[in-house]
């Protein structure tokens, strides 16, 4: 009972942030705040490691740069994004498997990749996971208990901090989500 009224209050508030972005009334993130992404990219690897642990599947992170990779922007919503590119990674690859957080730098953006060995995306699906509630072959999906909100949530954040998200796939062999951000 207190997890279904904890997923029903997360529900409500994903679908507060898209109406008010559908309206245009939330244009740019809350808050403007330097995010160093090193750190969100750690935190997430560490506060998802038992999620991981407890569905044997291997998750790492490899900071590919040597520098701080800072991006303005608000921290609860970034973390909110990456957490949900994780734990769909975690969510949709079998024991045994592995999902890996990648940071690095290309141009003037810093580019977070997750990567999952996973059951992947048939390639007619794949512009239709970032829709609200659209989820593939819900009957066999259905089981994680998702509402098929998380990736468009995800996107809605890219885009309040000038980004974007891409997706490559390939069934039964797994997907990379790319977040990319200007950085300064
Ligand atoms: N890493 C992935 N590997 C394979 N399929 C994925 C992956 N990420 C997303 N998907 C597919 O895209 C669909 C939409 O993802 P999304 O995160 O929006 O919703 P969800 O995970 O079903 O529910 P929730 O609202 O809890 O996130 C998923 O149902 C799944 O079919
Ligand atoms: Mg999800």
């Amino acid at each position: 009972m207190g997890r279904q009224n904890q997923r029903l209050s997360q529900m409500v508030a994903d679908l507060l942030i898209l109406c008010r972005m559908d309206s245009g009334m939330e244009k740019f993130p809350r808050t403007q705040e330097p995010i160093f992404l090193n750190d969100l990219v750690n935190d997430i690897a560490e506060e998802f490691g038992f999620l991981a642990v407890a569905t044997k599947v291997k998750l790492v992170s490899e900071i590919r740069v040597s520098q701080s990779v800072k991006v303005i922007g608000n921290m609860e919503q970034l973390y909110r994004l990456v957490s949900n590119l994780v734990v769909n990674a975690i969510n949709y690859t079998p024991p045994e498997g592995e999902v890996k957080i990648i940071l690095e730098v290309h141009l003037n953006s810093a580019l977070i990749h997750v990567k999952d060995t996973g059951i992947g995306i048939p390639e007619t699906e794949q512009k239709r996971i970032f829709d609200r509630f659209y989820r593939v072959n819900s009957d066999r999906s259905r089981q994680t208990g998702g509402s098929g909100l998380g990736l468009s949530i995800a996107l809605a954040i890219a885009q309040l901090h000038q980004g974007n998200i891409t997706v490559e796939s390939v069934p039964n062999q797994g997907s990379t989500f790319t977040l990319k951000l200007p950085f300064f």
